[in-house]
């Protein structure tokens, strides 16, 4: 048997391309070594950390939690395997290295394929002298599976898993204390969120220590460089969030001539082929942000490809969140982006503080901050803290999907009383004035 598509790895990037090509009417299977589909994001990734943050609001019963947790992964990836059933997709259990240009093995078996899609996702970066042990040294895999809570938490990396994890941890009662090389948190964001989003953290008990490097380890004790000199921090853990690396190292890449850059992310044209044209990558694995919906608007368009459509993914209605509390949620550039592109731009920011449902929500902490192009007055980046930020969002992603100018945006209705309202009234604050601020 010839496979139309074989897709190496059933994470959200992965899966999502073989239900969109079986969907087609290809000949699928898709090669994942974990005992159940998903990948990262849904086993040790979004999903679980989006439910022990959930119940972090309310509960501190961390072993109910964790089952809790395990139960919506276990209906997840069991659904995945029904969706493949569902599609005719068919899953091969095991770890898949490219033969040849054309053949896969799989644990001494040879699969062969006229395509393939590799989309084998990332893994965390360690420290050279602080390798993970996930006892007291973890990945965000380790901090995800704890069975008591911590006194005293380090996080090395202030970034988007640094700051959700740490909000758990803090939230059950840790002592919180990060460690980040750079002179603000979730370099990813505007300025104006990573801003905000240090305060409200830094006010609800997380303590920040920026600028500071990290030299050496002992045990749970690490030497930091910081600009008063060296100082040591100890916990009884410590968390390493800095940064996720591609899987591109045992799949038999160069083997076959599928080309890499010097940090491992697989080389792919504007069509996602690799040096071998009918060799496909996407999600993690390729430069780019590296994120779940990511991954699969990728791996959707590389079905359609294969299918003998026309797709696009537009990279810059991409949205990115963070499930903080308060959540923070951005689409688009950047204001730094956009004056290092030199595009002459207006920026209007409007406050929850204004925002009528925000007050009865008694959750009025944030802002909508809106960017556009001043000539055309196209909306060029959309950042919000606040609120279900990270559903305001889907609004502005649209915007921005339908190239949609301020006015369009602000002549919108929008019901009364919702936080949406926040929106309209940033976009009104561009080029008019907002009514209510
Ligand atoms: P990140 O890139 O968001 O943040 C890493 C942080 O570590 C940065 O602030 C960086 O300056 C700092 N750092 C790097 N080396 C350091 C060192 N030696 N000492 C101290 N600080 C150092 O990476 P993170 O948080 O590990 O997340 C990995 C990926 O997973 C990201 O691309 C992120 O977008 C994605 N992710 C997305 C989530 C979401 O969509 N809600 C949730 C979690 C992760």
């Amino acid at each position: 048997m010839i496979y139309d598509l074989v897709v190496i790895g059933a994470g959200p990037g992965g899966y999502v391309a073989a239900i969109r090509a079986a969907q087609l009417g290809l000949k699928v299977a898709c090669i994942e070594k974990r005992k159940t589909l998903g990948g990262t994001c849904l086993n040790v990734g979004c999903i679980p950390s989006k439910v022990l943050l959930n119940d972090s609001e309310c509960s501190t019963d961390l072993s109910k939690m964790m089952s809790r947790k395990t139960q919506v992964i276990s209906g997840f990836t069991k659904g995945i395997e029904g969706l493949f059933k569902k599609n005719k997709v068919e899953w091969i259990l095991g770890e898949a290295k490219l033969k040849t240009p054309h053949q896969i093995e799989v644990d001494g078996k040879i699969v062969e394929a006229k395509n393939i899609i590799l989309a084998t996702g990332s893994t965390p970066i360690e420290l050279p002298f602080l390798p993970f042990d996930e006892k007291k040294i973890l990945s965000s895999t380790g901090a995800l599976s704890l069975d008591k809570v911590p006194k005293k938490m380090l996080i090395v990396g202030a970034g988007v898993i640094g700051c959700e994890l740490g909000s758990v941890y803090q939230r059950l009662g840790t002592e919180v204390t990060f460690i980040e090389a750079l002179d603000r948190i979730c370099p990813a964001f505007d300025m104006a969120l990573s801003k905000a989003l240090l305060k409200t953290l830094s006010a609800q008990g997380m303590v920040f220590n920026l600028s500071h490097k990290v030299l050496k380890a002992k045990d749970t004790t690490l030497t930091c460089q910081s600009d008063k000199g060296e100082i040591d921090f100890s916990a009884d853990l410590i968390l390493v969030a800095i940064g996720r690396k591609p899987n591109s190292a045992h799949l038999g890449l160069e083997k076959v001539g599928v080309e890499i850059d010097p940090k491992g992310f697989v080389l792919i044209d504007s069509s996602f082929r690799t040096s071998q044209p009918h060799i496909f990558a996407i999600g993690d694995l390729v430069e780019g942000p590296m994120l779940a919906h990511k991954a699969s608007e990728e791996g959707v368009a590389v079905a359609e490809l294969i299918g003998g459509h026309r797709p696009e993914v537009n990279y810059l209605a991409i949205p990115n969140v963070a499930y903080t509390h308060p959540e923070v949620a951005a689409v688009g550039l950047t204001e730094e982006e956009i004056k290092g592109r030199n595009i002459p731009y207006k920026s209007s920011q409007f406050p929850f503080l204004a925002n009528s449902r925000a007050k009865c929500m008694n959750d009025d902490g944030g802002f909508v901050k809106i960017l556009a192009d001043e000539k055309s007055r196209r909306i060029l980046g959309v950042h919000i803290i606040g609120p279900h930020a990270s559903e305001l969002i889907a609004t502005a992603t649209l915007a921005i999907q339908l190239k949609a100018t301020a006015d369009q945006l602000s002549d919108t209705c929008f019901a009364h009383p919702t936080l949406s309202e926040a929106l309209k009234e940033a976009a009104l604050g561009l080029f008019k004035a907002p009514i209510h601020y």
